[in-house]
């Protein structure tokens, strides 16, 4: 095999940054950049212990693909051999590795043996002098067990040490700020907070692991892990990686991912190999009483558990220990493809069956998305569901947990805030609705196997609302093309299920539409009808689709979509759908057909910006907080202008605003100080992050305004 490169430092400004390339809800497929080459995370750091190699660092380069690991700073600097050797050959030297290396400090080691003999300068000035890419302060462990006392003084201590690290650390040495805090959410919070906003001149901390987990893991108390996990990430800065300090086992990547964890680092690969047993995404097998792999692995190919057995103890340690970091590797490949197809919570919902434990706290998890708590878990639940796509394209398996997918209950909050009855009808009358028409038993596409009910339906009673019964709950008629409900895969016989009253009557309550006449129905052959005012009541539903996806999707009150869409005229597909919607003649956006979201053309964005009154937004400034703020805008420094006016992506670090209800995976606009557009494209990222994130993608860009000028 080719052997592999040694990775390029990163450019001197990138040095410590962090940039997302690709985002599923909390979940982030990112970049760090170190002097040892930028890696990929989500990553797992392979522990090595300088005194006991099980794998050699460089076959871990080589062979496994791993592009930085960890070690111990404090194990080096007591052995003299090691400390000598280390400082005068550096530390990529001492180890043969040519990636990005990660040292932590002695504090682990005075969690297992009482006090360590260093200082907290001291060690990391050692780690700087090593040569070290990420260093580690040394933080005070909290033990889940102290009193809330000991556990005040740990984070306390923590923050005190933390500006005199980063001093001692410089500009080159890069500094993990642990989080402590135990198991209290508002110390963990607190704890975020602090070391969050810690700088020295030179820089602040590069990633913030969470400690004091370890014993929690031991323990298998997974909710209090995840439970820490949230609490701490509701304070963190989001434009840094998350490590879970000690967290290895792949069995916990895929929901810990979910919830934004970037870093893991463990060294459960060598101990379980050392004790006889295999890891696999599902949980830890004993060698012992095996015939033949549970799990594949090219380690153990070619091999059977009886051959294994029989090696001497070197050996068989070694093969384990291989095939523990394959299965690692690859289970961290399955999270980041499940980050690229928008699939992550579902493994993380398939993993929860792993476990009793993980069982409890993914339900745990399902109850705080449905009814998060009071303090920082519910505040990093909400963020978690407002930073989901809420349409994607493509099936939606249905499942027992598929109610609480991150993203439809986005999808569940938007269209219970922002959906409204229509103001006026096919026949121009206007008032409240008279009656809701529900067609039950119909599978999508609703605009085929329901569409002569609906006209039916409207031309019977003009003020009729007509909604659809989907196994997803009730939707309007004119979001029927909207992911995830016209995409549900599961047995034919889904869309026939009945729904009792009480369901019905929830669902309509939720749409404001409890005190309205309810008919119910379920489609059946019948001759289409005709009449010259079918085209009428045709045009009035494509209005309302249109009225009611700016409104759901882009915060566009519904009156003024209702102007936008006067002399409406659409295009249609040769299936009959609507392609281009175009408004006094002019094409202004179009129904994106894969997931029923709208893509804006410049001119619609052009009119859509017009309607905004209040000047653009401002970091640092509240904004209104209204249901219908408007398409969400990104306010640009000048320099950006003639770059982004000509097209060219918003990079972030050049915004000096943006609007809070902004949405990864929805239309924006891009303006200058003055609120004059500059550019349109889709939303990769969360007003907060587009706040602090120094590097990546902002916005893409579908179109520049300034073309030509
Ligand atoms: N390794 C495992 N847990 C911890 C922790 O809380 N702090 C540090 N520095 N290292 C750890």
């Amino acid at each position: 095999m080719a052997e592999r490169a040694n990775p390029e430092p990163c450019r001197n400004q990138d040095l410590g940054l962090f940039e997302v390339t690709k985002r599923d809800g909390a979940a982030r497929i990112g970049r760090f950049h170190t002097n040892h080459g930028s890696f990929t995370t989500p990553a797992l750091l392979p522990v090595v212990n300088p005194n006991i190699l099980t794998i050699e660092p460089n076959e871990m380069w080589q062979e496994y693909g791993f592009e930085a690991l960890i070690t111990n700073s404090y194990v080096i600097w007591k052995n003299d051999e090691l400390r000598e050797r280390a400082l005068k050959e550096g530390i990529h030297s001492l180890l043969d590795f040519p990636g990005a290396i990660f040292t932590d400090s002695g504090t682990f080691q005075s969690y297992v043996y009482g006090d360590v003999e260093v200082s907290p300068e001291e060690i990391v000035g050692f780690q700087r002098d090593m040569g070290v890419d990420v260093g580690t302060m040394l933080d005070v462990f909290g033990r889940p067990d102290m009193s809330r006392e000991q556990l005040e003084r740990a984070v306390d201590e923590t923050a005190t040490r933390a500006i005199p690290s980063l001093e001692r650390a410089g500009g080159e040495l890069l500094l993990n700020g642990p989080v402590q805090g135990g198991l209290h959410d508002d110390l963990r919070a607190q704890s975020a907070q602090v070391m969050g906003i810690a700088e020295s001149e030179d820089r602040g901390f590069a990633i913030h692991p969470i400690g004091g987990i370890v014993p929690l893991m031991e323990q298998q108390r997974y909710r209090d892990l995840f439970r820490i996990l949230l609490a701490s990430r509701a304070a963190l800065p989001p434009d840094r990686p998350v490590h879970l300090f000690g967290c290895g086992h792949p069995m916990l990547f895929p929901m810990a991912i979910a919830l934004g964890a970037d870093l893991f680092d463990s060294a459960a690969y060598a101990i379980f190999a050392r004790d006889d047993r295999l890891l696999t995404p599902e949980g830890t097998v004993k060698l012992e009483s095996l015939k033949e792999w549970p799990f594949p692995s090219k380690s153990l190919s070619g091999s059977t558990p009886e051959k294994v057995r029989l090696m001497d103890e070197n050996a068989r340690c070694r093969i384990l220990a291989e095939h523990n970091l394959e299965v690692t590797q690859a289970e961290l490949s399955r999270c980041r493809e499940a980050i690229r197809s928008g699939t992550i919570w579902q493994l993380a919902e398939q993993r929860s069956h792993c476990s009793p434990q993980l069982r409890d706290a993914f339900v745990w998890l399902q109850d705080q998305l449905s009814e998060p708590d009071e303090g920082p878990v519910g505040e990093a639940v909400l963020s978690l569901i407002a930073s989901c796509a809420p349409l994607r394209e493509g099936g939606e398996p249905l499942g027992d947990d598929i109610e609480f997918r991150p993203h439809i209950l986005h999808m569940h909050a938007l269209l219970a805030t922002r959906w409204r009855v229509p103001g006026s009808w096919w026949d121009s009358s206007t008032g409240p609705p008279k009656r809701v028409v529900l067609v039950e038993g119909a599978s999508p596409p609703w605009r085929n196997s329901i569409m002569r009910e609906v006209m039916v339906s409207l031309l019977e009673e003009p003020r009729s609302v007509v909604m659809i019964a989907t196994p997803l709950g009730v939707i309007p008629f004119s979001l029927e093309d909207l992911s995830p409900w016209c995409h549900l895969v599961g047995p034919d016989d889904m869309w026939s299920g009945a729904y009792d009253d009480e369901e019905i009557r929830d669902a309509l309550s939720d749409f404001g539409l409890a005190g309205t006449p309810l008919t119910r129905i379920f489609p059946c052959e019948g001759d289409w009808i005709d009449g010259e005012k079918l085209s009428q009541i045709q045009e009035w539903v494509d209005r309302c689709s249109i009225v009611d996806k700016l409104a759901v999707l882009c915060s566009v009150h519904p009156l003024q979509s209702c102007n936008i869409t006067n002399r409406l005229g659409v295009r249609r597909s040769r299936t009959n759908r609507v392609i281009n919607v175009l408004s006094e003649d002019e094409h202004v956006l179009s129904p994106r057909l894969t997931d029923g979201g709208i893509s804006l053309t410049l001119a619609g964005a052009r009119r859509l910006n017009e309607l905004h009154q209040t000047p653009p937004p401002k970091f640092g400034e509240e904004s209104p907080d209204e249901v219908f703020s408007g398409v969400p805008r990104i306010c640009l420094i000048d320099d950006a202008i003639p770059f982004v006016g000509a097209g060219r992506n918003v990079v972030h670090g050049y915004s000096s605003g943006a609007d809070p209800h902004l949405i990864p995976g929805q239309p924006c606009l891009v303006v200058d100080s003055k609120g004059s557009l500059v550019a349109h494209g889709t939303s990769l990222s969360t007003a907060m992050e587009v706040s602090y994130m120094r590097k990546g993608l902002a916005v893409k860009v579908r179109d520049g305004a300034l073309k030509g000028e």
